[in-house]
């Protein structure tokens, strides 16, 4: 791995959940040594539909050097401990209240998960590996809805930019204050300034992602969260869908989390301080509500019943495209690997195999 020590103590925190546990993998297959951190409180939030405890328990099979704490990020004494014994050489922190919507039932827990637990892993960091890398996983909520500023054109099944220099998508120039962000958007913004701070003020190896629908077999898709993976469970379990606003044809970009975690190596290879990226599927990985559901019909052969709401989700992103370019200007080994239709093979295929444990 590039300039990176081939044996890395490597700390993932939210090693359950969709980002964390496919970076468990795919380190622990390089040899490096990991250390998981992961309370499942996906339960806590939405309940046992997002229970990650099967997702675990494959883990715990499928590799070599795994060990798995059930540590809450906000607890600061058992954090610290932690650091205190081991000296990591990469940390990505994956925890997070992850929805949108959740947070606003939530707010306290929300901002303590988002914003104090990730201070807690910066500063321990800090405290006892400075020379680490830290990638941080945040969200392009960070925007609130300023991107629905961009003008937009109605097309028979998707909304997209009208002008050409939007084509490829809202990039990092983005502004993140004066917006609609949502409590959960906020408690991100906050842990993503806090982030930068640490790359620019203390110049540690801190980089910051902020996602576009990131995704893959391995989320525990409930209805506020994971919104493919919530979709073909819906399809093929025979439930009800709601669509909520913008007639369907809202958009939203999808990385699978294999690429999501190539993007982590090749920053982890080469870190910049302080450095932000947006990271989604990009426009060829697009795809709207109605789009996706037609998608998803034609892969099952089955019919999603579904009804429509005529009220938008609060702060809800028209078109959502995640600009690649500055990624791939400072990191041209990376590209995505996996399209919209492999991706959806692999989750129907995963849900197919295994429908209780999603
Ligand atoms: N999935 C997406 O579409 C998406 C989009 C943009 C950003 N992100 C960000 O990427 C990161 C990973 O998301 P994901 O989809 O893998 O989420 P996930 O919910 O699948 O995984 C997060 C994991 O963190 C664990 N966790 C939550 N609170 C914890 C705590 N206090 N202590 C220890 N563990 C805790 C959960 O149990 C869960 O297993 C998050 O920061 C999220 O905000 C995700």
């Amino acid at each position: 791995m590039g300039g990176r020590d081939p044996n890395m103590k490597i700390l993932i925190t939210g090693s359950n959940g969709l980002i964390g546990s496919e970076a468990v993998e795919h380190f622990d297959r390089q040899g490096h040594e990991i250390v998981g951190v992961d309370n499942n409180m996906r339960r806590v939030f939405f309940g046992p539909e997002g229970d990650t405890l099967w997702n675990l328990e494959r883990l715990k099979r499928a590799t070599k050097l795994f060990t798995h704490f059930n540590v809450d990020i906000r607890d600061r004494a058992a954090i610290d401990e932690l650091f205190r014994a081991r000296r990591f050489d990469l940390i990505v922190h994956c925890a997070a209240q992850p929805s949108h919507d959740k947070a606003r039932e939530i707010p306290l827990l929300d901002f303590e998960v988002n914003a104090l637990g990730t201070m807690n892993l910066l500063e321990a960091t800090r405290q006892h590996c400075r020379d680490a890398v830290f990638v941080f996983l945040s969200t392009n909520k960070v925007y609130g809805d300023a991107p629905n500023e961009i003008p937009v054109k109605e097309l028979a099944t998707r909304y997209d930019y009208a002008r050409p220099e939007e084509f490829e998508g809202v990039d990092e120039t983005c502004r993140i204050d004066r917006t609609l962000h949502s409590l959960f958007g906020a408690s991100k913004a906050a842990a993503d300034l806090a982030a930068q701070e640490y790359g620019r003020y203390f110049e540690m190896k801190v980089g910051i992602f902020r996602g576009g629908c990131l995704t893959g077999p391995s989320h525990s898709g409930v209805e506020l969260h994971g919104f493919l993976s919530y979709l073909v469970k819906v399809t093929l379990t025979g439930g009800n869908y709601s669509v909520f606003g913008h007639k369907g044809k809202q958009v939203r970009d999808n990385i699978h989390s294999y690429d999501v975690v190539r993007a982590i190596e090749e920053f982890t290879a080469n870190p910049r301080p302080g450095e932000v990226y947006n990271l989604g599927g990009g426009r060829e990985n697009s795809i709207s509500i109605l789009e996706a559901i037609d998608r998803i019909g034609q892969l099952t052969g089955r019919r999603l019943d579904w009804r429509y709401v005529d009220e938008s989700r609060k702060g809800d992103h028209i078109c959502y495209i995640s600009n690649l370019r500055k990624f791939r200007q400072h990191y041209p080994g990376w590209k995505i690997t996996r399209d919209l239709t492999s991706i959806l093979e692999e989750m129907i295929a995963a849900h197919q195999a295994h429908p209780a444990a999603r």
